[in-house]
């Protein structure tokens, strides 16, 4: 009981990591900038009113209290270089740093870095200028896939059915600024079938260890409809990632994703995150990458994990991953994202929820909410992660929407299929 440590970000990802890391014997306490009514009910843990974005106040406050760890949340703020700026204050911050995060700040850095290292990704042109991006087009299959280069929480991504659509949103990226200096370059592509997958490890520069795999919805609507979304729900495992694509992913991906980071003189510590297609013969390709946790997977992988959270990040830190274990448990973790009304698009905030105590079996994580008076209310488009628990898919889906029946607020919004296509496996076996 030794170690403070201070966690940055206020979503159902970080709630899950302080949860998880208030769970470590090791841990004394923990404190959460700026954190969710979650976060602030929970035993070991407290809110701090520090933005993500305030390196300085942060760095203030971690000297002040003597914190003996720092993990960052959020991509925003390691695409930023938070981790060069505590390095250079002389206290360990767990994540990438500036250089490293490039892997999610740039897609051209990062199709250029997997061509470069024959990692499978789908083929790709980038682009500033207009003329030369149309005419690139002419000479892809449809559909294909315009993305804006630099972070646009996961809405910078078109899939374009005609040449015309593609012209129409090229346009709109590179000369209507459509997602400002993130669509200053597009990134055209292929557009890859099979089943998406998460693949997301811990990486201490060199070595690194696998989270249990998982899969997220990324639409809005039941069937996979509607707009994108940050994530409407998660699970773990995913069934498509067998052992056998599980080996595939780590030789043909990642382990030269570390070696290629090394190579180029920016050794990759921190949570790497690879969203993945996996096609019918079972090959993966790099959609993309993440240099965080996922965003709901954080929540039913925590569930499963039984290792020590702050030890492996310490063991990270050191550089000493090879001599470390990771381990899950054998159960299926289904987190359904309940949102706001209207998410995606404008939604409504500041309503009370009720139906948060519940307990068995699973966890109601919490995303965007606020304590206020001693009462939850919404706060942001994705509110809750409630996440159930079983021995099967099926299981584990029954007890998350056991929970969700008890928990109520104006307009809440949620898929009603979150896990199906591991349903679909799971019946068939
Ligand atoms: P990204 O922000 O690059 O992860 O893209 C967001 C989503 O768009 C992904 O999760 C996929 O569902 C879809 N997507 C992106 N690139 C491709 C591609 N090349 N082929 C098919 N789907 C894609
Ligand atoms: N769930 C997708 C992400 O975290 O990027």
């Amino acid at each position: 009981m030794d170690l403070k440590v201070l966690l940055t970000g206020s979503g159902g990802r970080e709630h899950a990591l302080a949860w998880k890391l208030a769970a470590s014997k090791r841990v004394q306490q923990i404190f959460v900038a700026p954190g969710n009514a979650g976060t602030a009910s929970e035993d070991k843990i407290s809110n701090l009113d520090v933005d993500v974005m305030d390196f300085a106040a942060q760095i203030e406050f971690a000297r002040r209290e003597k914190i003996d760890l720092v993990i960052i949340g959020p991509e925003a703020p390691l695409v930023a270089g938070v981790v060069d700026q505590f390095e250079q204050a002389g206290i360990a911050c767990f994540g990438p740093g500036k250089a490293a995060a490039q892997l999610e700040g740039s897609k051209t850095f990062t199709k250029n870095f997997l061509k470069k290292y024959q990692i499978p990704t789908a083929r790709y042109g980038s682009f500033e200028d207009v003329d030369l991006a149309i005419e690139f087009t002419k000479n892809m299959s449809l559909p294909m896939v315009i993305k804006a280069d630099g972070l646009a929480a996961g809405k910078g991504v078109v899939i374009v059915h005609s040449l015309d659509e593609a012209e129409f949103i090229i346009r709109d990226m590179l000369s209507g600024h459509a997602f400002g200096e993130a669509g200053a370059r597009v990134v055209i592509e292929e557009f890859l079938e099979g089943e998406e997958a998460s693949f997301i490890v811990i990486a201490d520069g060199e070595h690194y260890l696998p989270f249990a795999s998982s899969q997220d919805h990324k639409a809005a609507f039941d069937g996979d409809m509607g707009p994108n979304t940050g994530g409407m729900g998660a699970y773990s495992p995913a069934p498509v990632v067998t052992d056998e694509i599980s080996r595939k992913i780590m030789e043909e991906i990642i382990t030269p994703t570390l070696s290629g980071m090394r190579d180029l003189g920016h050794p990759y510590t921190g949570f790497l995150y690879a969203g993945l297609m996996i096609d019918a013969d079972g090959n993966p390709k790099v959609i993309e990458f993440n240099c965080r946790f996922g965003d709901p997977e954080t929540q039913p992988i925590m569930m499963r994990l039984k290792s020590d959270l702050a030890e492996l990040c310490l063991a990270a830190l050191d550089g000493n991953l090879a001599a470390t274990k990771i381990e899950f448990t054998d159960e299926v973790a289904l987190t359904v994202v309940v949102a706001a009304g209207g998410y995606p698009g404008d939604y409504a905030e500041g309503d009370v929820i009720t139906g948060l105590d519940q307990t068995a079996p699973g966890k109601i994580f919490h995303a965007g909410t606020t304590l206020d008076r001693g009462e939850v209310r919404s706060r942001g488009g994705r509110v809750l992660g409630v996440t159930g628990t079983g021995k099967t898919v099926a299981l584990a889906r029954a007890a998350a929407y056991d929970l969700i029946e008890g928990i109520s607020f104006s307009k809440m919004q949620y898929r009603t299929d979150i896990g199906y296509r591991a349903l679909v496996r799971e019946d068939a076996l």
